[in-house]
């Protein structure tokens, strides 16, 4: 064995996003000595990125709402294949988790009378979004890194995590490098939360940063954990078409949220033209409801531009494909016409989207006040994950172990609801810091053995003894499977690309076998994206398998050649879950029936 560092904490968190933070306070709170990995610098982690808000039936913009309300319009968005549970201390536990960041310091936006304001979004009923013009993940980020740092957390900055140690069915630690030199970390601890987000780069076109290769997905599989919904890919429906470097990034459904609507090369809003039966009678009828609805006017209905990001997303690649599509590939997204409406438009765009006004004007060279954006679909999220006790968090299959955040299953079902992400790490790293730390202080001290921890500096060694010149690299490689996973696995599927895309991925991960990296351990980015690889091998091989699997189009899952939804299929889940051989393979778990009283309220809510 090579030199290592040994760090020793009741619980570590692997991951400093919103859910990983939130997860670090509450096990602090629980009395636990904490550690916080995180890949990046603290401060920087994805979650800086989310723009139109976090959900949380505050009911401050229409008194209408309630937990049930923001309850049923998850599961209706998820199409009944979301956890119920989790769907319910979600909607029920968001409210506090949002005027607890306030009492940390959060600066929110505000209504006239000085309560937090709550904007429209896609699949919510009433205004929902509590936000900060459209920078709202940037403050939350502030705001528990602000209170984070005084309880007393480690954190080990610019550290990869590319094992878990398992001993006896039981998650008891982790291995890791540091990116700057190379060194080997080992981490004991008690409990190990993980809250590494997604799996977007394992895409081309994505709105998520370098570090969403999948990590806690293919760590907790490697390690017996199972995982849940990975043939759910959200694909968010407005990302940048132009220019070409940054095609993919976000454009906030905040964007819609204030009016903003979609508009084909012709001028017509082609999102009135089919209304998807889920929402029949819920949708405005013309543009004018529409924009009533957008100011506050109660008699009247959402405008089609605010239905789910599922459909919103397939509309925008037919009128492409049929040949009405924007210059660039995408379509128009104006919010400049609100100018019929509001007197100082110009002001009132720059005083709610401030970060979309500079985005388009410094990379595209576009005044959003005055002119229509250019937008498509971007790879944005992944609903699936971990599979994990609701309640607690924890693994289903490995004791210790436990997932928040993106990286964690069952919240979202089919198709997540903007702004219910922010609200998922909020809830569940709470829970699942609590519950770790309660694990924590009631189980025992762990073994780690040398031989695991060997094994682990092998498997990280590898990249750097094999032969650099053999294949193309790992740079290389990484874009191929983009490439492929973008053509065969994208927004649309069949049995025929899926199937492509598996063999495309078995000759990949064979070669990623042979491939070596070049250089030495230190600031050696090829050695680190050979090392994610693995990781990104492993998540879409699962997406592409469970994709196969699932024989109907439903959420974000749509088949070419299945196009209709199954009522069949509405009763199951797909897990994935390695077999004796190391390969993976599929299970179809039964959805087990939601409880009586929360039927009642679905069926209330219509
Ligand atoms: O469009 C957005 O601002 C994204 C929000 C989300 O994914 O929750």
């Amino acid at each position: 064995m090579s030199a290592h560092q040994t760090f020793e904490h009741d619980v570590i968190v692997i991951g400093a996003g919103g859910a990983g933070l939130r997860a670090a306070i509450a096990a602090a709170a629980g009395g636990a000595k904490v550690g916080l990995v995180c890949k990046s610098l603290l401060g920087k982690a994805h979650t800086v990125m989310a723009e139109g808000g976090v959900a949380a039936a505050l009911s401050n913009a229409d008194d209408r709402d309630s937990w049930k309300v923001h309850f049923a319009d998850t599961m209706r968005g998820g199409q009944y294949l979301n956890s119920w549970r989790m769907a319910e201390l979600h909607a029920k536990e968001a409210p506090d988790r949002v005027r607890e960041l306030e009492a940390w310091g959060a600066l929110l936006d505000r209504t006239k009378d000085g309560r937090i304001n709550q904007r429209n979004f896609g699949g919510h009923k009433y205004p929902r979004l509590a936000h900060v013009g459209d920078r709202t993940g940037l403050e939350m980020i502030r705001t528990l890194q602000d209170h984070g740092i005084h309880q007393g957390i480690d954190v080990h900055m610019e550290v990869t995590v590319t094992k878990l140690l398992v001993d006896g069915g039981r998650c008891v630690g982790a291995f890791a490098y540091d990116r700057e030199r190379g060194r080997f970390k080992v981490f004991k601890a008690k409990a190990v939360v993980l809250a590494t987000g997604g799996i977007g780069r394992a895409y081309l076109i994505t709105s998520n940063s370098w570090e969403y290769s999948g990590d806690g997905h293919s760590l907790a599989y490697h390690a017996g954990a199972e995982l849940v919904d990975m043939e759910f890919v959200q694909f968010h429906p407005t990302g940048m078409v132009w220019p070409p470097s940054v095609r993919g990034i976000l454009v906030t459904e905040g964007v819609r949220g204030e009016g903003g609507v979609l508009k084909n090369s012709e001028g017509r809003r082609f999102m009135f033209d089919d209304i998807p039966p889920l929402y029949q009678g819920q949708t405005a009828d013309s543009p004018e409801e529409g924009w009533r609805y957008v100011i506050g006017d109660k008699s009247a209905r959402r405008p089609p531009e605010l239905l789910t990001r599922d459909h919103v997303a397939r509309k925008i690649v037919k009128e492409v494909k049929e040949g009405r599509g924007s210059p660039h590939g995408g379509v128009f997204l104006d919010i400049a016409w609100i100018k019929q409406h509001i007197k100082d438009s110009e002001a009132h765009i720059k005083k709610k989207l401030p970060s979309m006004y500079h985005q388009f004007k410094e990379l595209a060279g576009i005044d959003i006040t005055k002119e229509p954006m250019e937008v498509g679909p971007t790879t944005h999220y992944v609903m699936g994950g971990i599979r994990v006790d609701a309640d607690s968090q924890m693994s289903t299959t490995v004791k210790g172990l436990f997932a928040a955040g993106e990286c964690g299953g069952g919240l979202h079902g089919a198709n997540r609801l903007g702004g219910n992400s922010l609200s998922d790490l909020l809830v569940f790293g709470k829970r699942a810091g609590e519950y770790a730390a309660t694990f924590a202080n009631s189980n025992g001290q762990v073994k780690i053995g040398d031989d695991q921890i060997a094994l682990a500096e092998k498997e990280a060694l590898a990249p750097l003894e094999r032969d650099a010149g053999a294949d193309v690299g790992p740079f290389r490689l990484q874009y191929e499977l983009q490439q492929l996973m973008q053509d065969k696995a994208g927004i649309s599927r069949e049995e025929k690309e899926l199937t492509e895309a598996l063999e495309g991925i078995q000759k990949f991960k064979a070669r990623a076998a042979v491939m070596g990296a070049g250089g030495s351990r230190e600031y050696n980015p090829g050695w680190h994206t050979a090392l994610d690889l693995h990781n990104l091998l492993t998540v879409s091989e699962a997406v592409a398998l469970a994709a196969r699997e699932r024989k109907e189009s439903r959420g974000a899952h749509a088949r070419g050649d299945y196009q209709a939804k199954d009522a069949e299929w509405g009763k199951y889940n797909l897990v994935i879950k390695k077999a004796r051989d190391g390969s993976m393979e599929i299970r179809k778990e039964p959805i087990s029936a939601v409880r009586q009283d929360l039927q009642d309220i679905i069926k209330e809510q219509g």
